[in-house]
């Protein structure tokens, strides 16, 4: 499975509809979904949480817990329902996943992770990997980190994402948490040279091409959320500078795709904005940007958007695209 470039799980914006949105512009990204509790997968509507379009694979789940029963049932769930990877969140800061045991704090519990990873690898035949950090509060020390690692391979995963950078566990916001603390690039670069045999893919603030590209020489994959999510169309540089395909479509060209699935997705019973609210960046940079945000804005996110109302965004495409090109010549 290729795995070179992934796009981070993000709660309220890596949904199905997300990553459909997503897959349109990219076929060789790996995808995750946000965030799901393990007690809403088994317990919730499992086809509302955890349902995907088969177009959107390969796609990972990522599960957030600390119970080996339920962690291990989700893995075999998630393997039932076709989905290519369970990863296991111990990076989340957010007060409230601490207060389940689950996310971050987990990094204090080497032995127990190790005891969930461990069920869940016995409980299905999908990798489980698992996603981090560098450290938490005070620590932000090597041989922690590579002895939490150590012992999570010992119980069966193989792949890491480190997002590179300490979560503060006290004081700071989830927001504040993904930007206040240092990056350190080199510690996630020393883990992947200690441990030759390991997949390990780098995370946190990665912009640019050539910044993949170099981090790529140290490490075996890049994770990327933020950039990807304001610039969804950033994700065809990547499919021609780092893929070699220069297969991608136009901006109008996903439109065109996505309004099918719209089309597809309404009479199932999805509001308009519930899928287009993603598109947002998809103009970023461009000169149509602004007119294309406003046109969400006034049309889009009412809750009575209509596919008539979505319809007209083909227009509005169009226009963009012929407004780029006359400042291309
Ligand atoms: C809105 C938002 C929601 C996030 N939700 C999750 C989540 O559900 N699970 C997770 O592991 N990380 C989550 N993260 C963290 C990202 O996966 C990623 O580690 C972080 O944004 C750093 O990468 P970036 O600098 O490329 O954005 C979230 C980040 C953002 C901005």
């Amino acid at each position: 499975m290729k795995k070179i470039v992934s796009v981070a799980p993000m709660m309220d914006c890596t949904d199905r509809h997300d990553r459909f949105f997503l897959r349109l512009i990219s076929k060789n990204v790996m995808l995750y979904s946000e965030m799901i509790a393990t007690k809403s997968a088994i317990h919730g509507d499992r086809n509302k949480i955890l349902t995907f379009s088969p177009e959107e694979k390969p796609l990972a789940l990522q599960v957030g817990g600390s119970d080996k029963k339920e962690l291990s049932e989700v893995a075999r769930i998630a393997e039932d329902m076709g989905y290519d990877e369970i990863n296991i969140n111990l990076g989340c800061p957010s007060k409230k996943v601490q207060k389940n045991m689950f996310g971050a704090c987990l990094m204090k519990e080497p032995e127990l992770v190790a005891e969930c990873i461990d069920a869940m690898v016995n409980s299905c035949k999908i990798p489980v990997t698992a996603k981090t950090r560098i450290g938490f509060d005070e620590t932000e020390n090597f041989t922690y980190l590579n002895k939490f690692i150590h012992k999570m391979k010992q119980a069966g995963c193989r792949t890491f994402i480190i997002h590179a950078r300490k979560a503060i566990l006290k004081g700071l916001s989830p927001k504040q948490n993904l930007n206040i603390p240092k990056l350190n690039y080199d510690m996630v670069y020393k883990v992947k040279k200690e441990n030759p045999d390991l997949n390990i893919i780098i995370n946190g603030g990665i912009s640019k091409i050539e910044e993949i590209k170099k981090h790529l020489k140290e490490c075996d994959g890049v994770m990327i959320g933020r950039a990807i999510y304001q610039n969804p169309y950033f994700l065809t540089n990547i499919e021609k500078e780092v893929f070699k395909n220069t297969n991608y479509p136009t901006r109008e060209g996903v439109v065109e795709k996505l309004l099918k699935y719209l089309e597809k997705e309404i009479k199932l019973g999805t509001k308009v904005n519930h899928i287009m609210r993603h598109t947002v960046g998809l103009y970023h940079g461009q000169i149509g940007s602004k007119n294309w945000k406003r046109y969400l804005s006034d049309n889009m996110m009412a809750r009575d958007s209509d596919f008539q109302k979505a319809k007209h965004i083909m227009t509005i495409v169009q226009n963009n695209e012929k407004a780029n090109q006359t400042t291309v010549c």
